[in-house]
């Protein structure tokens, strides 16, 4: 049966779980149950799915019964495949994906089902692209990882700088930074759980430190050098922003994506295009410190947690798999972006943009990235065929357009 005959529009897949009901939460406040939006809620237990549609409903105040709910299971192939069989787009919310993960983008490559999911974990989308490029190409299954906070403000943010920049000064910005100006959240325990995880895969298969530590592991095989190198540790002084910056624990993710949008969009970025991450800690001796601190943190943490014994032991003190930031502190939060993109010949050519949520980056506003990002590939016929896209190269103007109207980002060029 052709896609577009399917009977969902959209199923989500891991609708029990903390960014999963957010997910749905989202959907059925702004699309409800029977109208343009033909929606599931699906997962591996069908009284939790039933009792998270009840709670759904009755904050939000709608009748929810008409509303469908799925099962199966992620050691079940049958039932990932019969699942991607009835609907357009699986977006999914089962993670850590390297250990659940898998089967289902099997199932939508072959089935020629779109995908969107919440992957960070660079190593399992190298094997995901490498594993199923061919068979998605051939069955029109778009699969695009990265649909959360990683990476969506990232590569639509660069894509939109760089758009600007062309229509301006006919020419891409050579090198594009980000810079975390402020950002308020907290963290889950899925994705402390995926992050234990990659861990996990390092200790038991070591070659992992090599793709994690490579700025192009997610480009196509020809194109896996560049300018860039992997993200320093140690404080830079960054003239464009007038003060220090330090790590950005989320660049080794981000940077992989921006850079593969680049050779997916045909280098509408430049060949020899640059691009890094960092958060902005200010100018002066505090602006260094606090910049070196980020740094030691990120380092040592790591470090740290590197050791199975002491990783293991803990966890036991970190946020549960179901456990995140409460509803309070989601709507406290924000993040608030700043891009500089810097004209290859004129330096007063160069230009910034701004990009900003308006809720905390991992949950509130992550989850509507990820619904918008799953109703813009049902709805809004992207023109990319199937194969393995990054969010930018697949949805580029029409997500943009559905994060500002909808979903509470905004996309600016400073100054304007
Ligand atoms: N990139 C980003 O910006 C970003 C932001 C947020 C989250 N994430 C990622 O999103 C993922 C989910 O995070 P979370 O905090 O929402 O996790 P969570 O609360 O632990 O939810 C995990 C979900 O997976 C389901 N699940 C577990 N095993 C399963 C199986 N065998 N078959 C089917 N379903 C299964 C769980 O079902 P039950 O309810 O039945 O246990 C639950 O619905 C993590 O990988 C995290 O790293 C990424």
């Amino acid at each position: 049966m052709d896609a577009s005959e399917r009977e969902f529009d959209v199923i989500v897949w891991g609708a029990t779980g903390f960014t999963g009901r957010l997910v749905a939460e989202y959907l059925l406040g702004r699309y409800g149950v029977g109208g343009e939006l033909r929606w599931a809620m699906a997962g591996r237990n069908s009284e939790k799915l039933a009792a998270v549609r009840a709670d759904l409903g009755r904050d939000a105040g709608k009748d929810v019964d008409a509303l469908p709910i799925l099962t199966g299971d992620s050691a079940d192939q049958g039932s990932l495949e019969a699942l991607a069989a009835k609907t357009r787009v699986v977006c999914t919310t089962v993670g850590p994906y390297a250990t659940y993960g898998s089967g289902l983008v099997e199932a939508c490559a072959k089935l020629g089902t779109d995908y969107c999911d919440l992957a960070g974990e660079v190593q399992w989308m190298r094997r995901m692209i490498d594993a199923h490029e061919a068979t998605a190409t051939a069955s029109g299954a778009r699969i695009v990882h990265a649909c959360g906070f990683d990476s969506i403000p990232s590569d639509l943010g660069t894509f939109f700088l760089q758009r600007e920049m062309r229509a301006r000064h006919g020419t891409p910005a050579r090198h594009v930074k980000l810079r975390v100006k402020a950002s308020q959240g907290g963290a889950s325990g899925g994705t402390i759980a995926s992050m234990l995880h990659m861990l996990d895969e390092v200790e038991k298969d070591p070659s992992i430190r090599g793709i994690l530590a490579d700025p192009y592991a997610l480009n196509p095989a020809d194109r896996r050098s560049g300018p860039d190198r992997n993200e320093a540790l140690a404080p830079t002084k960054d003239d464009d922003f007038d003060g220090w910056v330090g790590m950005f624990v989320m660049a080794g993710i981000n940077t992989r994506v921006v850079r593969r949008s680049n050779v997916l969009l045909g280098d509408l970025y430049g060949a020899d295009f640059r691009y890094d991450e960092a958060i902005l800690t200010g100018g002066g001796p505090l602006g260094y410190a606090k910049a070196l601190g980020l740094g030691a943190g990120t380092g040592g943490v790591m470090a740290l947690m590197s050791v199975g014994p002491i990783r293991r032991g803990l966890s036991r003190f970190l946020p549960k798999p179901g456990e995140g930031p409460s509803k309070a502190q989601r709507e406290a939060g924000f993040f608030d972006l700043e891009f500089h993109g810097e004209h290859p010949d004129d330096r007063g050519k160069s230009l910034r943009a701004r990009v900003t949520g308006d809720r905390d980056p991992g949950y509130g506003s992550t989850s509507k990235m990820l619904a918008e990002a799953a109703v813009c590939l049902a709805k809004d016929e992207p023109a990319t065929g199937g194969g393995f896209w990054t969010p930018a190269s697949a949805m580029s103007d029409a997500l943009i357009t559905r994060l500002v109207e909808r979903a509470g980002l905004t996309f600016t060029i400073e100054g304007e």
